[in-house]
């Protein structure tokens, strides 16, 4: 005991010089790296501008594969008045996204957190950002979405008939899957939404939609500006949405249930004003980041399995199997048929890697970082460029071809990330695959379809969709049983 108490205080002593130096400590790392590491290989291109226009003057993709086949995995550059540091490798965008999560954070254009609403989860980090990604999971974990099975295959027949109904009409893919998966969205996050509320949702989410990427400008008439007024008008929508359940005291599991309980720690009381702002804009965040990932993706399978006539016969047999074995389509699909598809699976996995329609992802530097040697400084954008990855031949053997056989073995780790990775990864990626697969299920058992017109080029909208969002034609097979050699 003596003993302690006559080296207490210099082990007091000790600590306090440790605590009292330590920033100094940091100071000293930070000048270290700065004086060490070098910025990475790579062009900042003209004052301010930067490569801006280099890159959107042409494919995004071939700008970042001529770049990456220029100076490797990791380069800087600087676009949209942001100087960038681009990572083209598995273990760099693990390094952004997971392992080092922690020192980069969610970075989005002011006008665009405007629109979505600030509160939305993904532009946030931290405890917050848990808090409202578990109230979003826990309504898309595979133990929720599997009671939703028979909604969402309501939502595709409906869809179906639609399409194949007139005379053959030309209907716009891209329109039509964005339309499908905005209801699924809705499906997910009210369950069952009143005619009458759901109408006013899209008619007023179809404007935010066009304005969402236009230049932000408050002067009225624009894109833009329609889209401010459209979007100040679906929180009063979801507004009196909140305001009917409270009234009629509906306790709601559903994802705006979910919402509805979240409780501000600093705020006085339930049902504050920022509170409901904090459910309006996850929300619209949920709706908007569900809706045009989806339909991107299922555009581009309608193409690929299109314009591969043997894979379609053979997704054809595993789909016809079960249909047999639902009566001929009289029973519906359950979740148990939904998780034993492998082929269509693969497909989607796939498709997913062909067309990585989220190619790349923004984080921002919050300290100076030091990777492999080189410095990313404080501020900087950090790109993980997904697509990059997904086409690495290294990674997949000949990527430019499409060939769902390559996930029957599982890629290597980090090298598949359709669905991003870490904190901000994807909640809503089972949803999105059992939508797919639901609508592939309808489509290929009773419909066919052909592209009309032009059926190779891509558009840019900001993802990557097939030429003028693939305008097909699409009519019920009369035969009640497709045949071979169809489409
Ligand atoms: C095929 C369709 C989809 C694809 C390819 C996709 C892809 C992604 C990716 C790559 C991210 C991460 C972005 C980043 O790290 O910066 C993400 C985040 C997110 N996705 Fe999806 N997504 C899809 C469908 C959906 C659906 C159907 C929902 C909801 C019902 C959804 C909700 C979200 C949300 C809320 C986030 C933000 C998560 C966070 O910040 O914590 N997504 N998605």
């Amino acid at each position: 005991m003596e003993i302690i108490t006559s080296v207490l205080p210099y082990i007091l002593l000790l600590l306090s010089a440790l605590i009292l130096s330590y920033p100094l400590k940091l100071k000293k790392q930070k000048k270290q790296l700065k004086r060490n590491a070098k910025l990475p290989p790579g062009s900042m291109g003209w004052p301010y501008i930067g490569e801006t226009i280099q890159l959107y003057s042409q494919d995004p993709n071939i700008f970042f594969a001529t770049k990456q086949k220029r100076y490797g995995e990791i380069f800087k550059t600087h676009i949209l008045g942001c100087p960038c540091v681009m990572l083209a490798s598995p273990e760099a965008a693990r390094f952004v996204l997971v392992t080092h999560a922690h020192l980069f954070k969610p970075t989005y254009p002011k006008s665009k957190e405007k629109m979505i609403g600030p509160n939305a989860l993904f532009f946030h980090q931290g405890e917050y950002h848990t808090r409202i990604r578990k109230l979003v999971q826990s309504s898309l974990y595979p133990e929720a979405i599997r009671k939703k099975v028979a909604d969402i295959e309501a939502v595709a027949v409906s869809a179906l008939e639609s399409w194949a109904a007139g005379d053959r009409k030309v209907i716009n893919t891209f329109h039509e899957m964005k339309k499908f998966s905005f209801e699924v969205g809705v499906l997910s996050i009210f369950g069952h939404l009143d005619e009458y509320y759901k109408q006013k949702l899209k008619d007023n989410y179809c404007i935010v939609d066009k304005g969402y990427n236009s230049f932000p400008t408050k002067i009225p008439g624009t894109a833009y500006h329609k889209a401010i007024l459209a979007r100040e008008r679906l929180g009063e929508v979801l507004g009196e949405i909140m305001r009917e359940r409270k009234e009629k005291r509906v306790v709601d599991k559903d994802m705006l249930g979910q919402f509805m309980s979240f409780e501000l720690e600093d705020d006085q009381g339930r049902g504050s004003s920022r509170e409901d702002k904090v459910a309006a804009d996850n929300v619209i965040g949920v709706l908007f980041a569900a809706q045009d990932t989806t339909a991107s993706v299922l555009t581009w399978i309608f193409k690929y399995l299109h314009d591969d006539p043997k894979l379609l016969e053979a997704v054809k047999a595993e789909q016809m199997a079960i249909f047999k074995m639902n009566g001929g389509g009289k029973r519906p699909l359950t979740w148990a048929q939904t998780r034993n598809m492998p082929l269509t699976n693969k497909v989607i996995l796939e498709s997913l890697r062909m067309a990585s329609i989220i190619s790349f992802t923004f984080r921002e530097a919050v300290v100076d970082v030091e990777y492999k040697g080189y410095l990313i400084p404080k501020g900087w954008k950090v790109m993980p460029l997904f697509r990059n990855i997904h086409h690495n031949p290294e990674f997949f053997p000949d990527p430019h071809i499409f060939d769902p056989s390559r996930f029957e073995v599982a890629p290597k780790p980090n090298t598949f990330m359709p669905f991003g990775s870490g904190v901000h990864s994807c909640p809503g990626n089972e949803l999105a695959k059992l939508e797919i697969l639901i609508l592939i299920h309808h489509l290929i058992t009773k419909f066919r379809w052909e592209i009309v017109g032009t059926q190779s080029g891509i558009q840019y909208g900001p993802f990557p969709v097939p030429q003028h969002g693939l305008p097909i034609r699409i009519w019920k097979d009369s035969s009640g049983e497709v045949q071979d050699g169809c489409l």
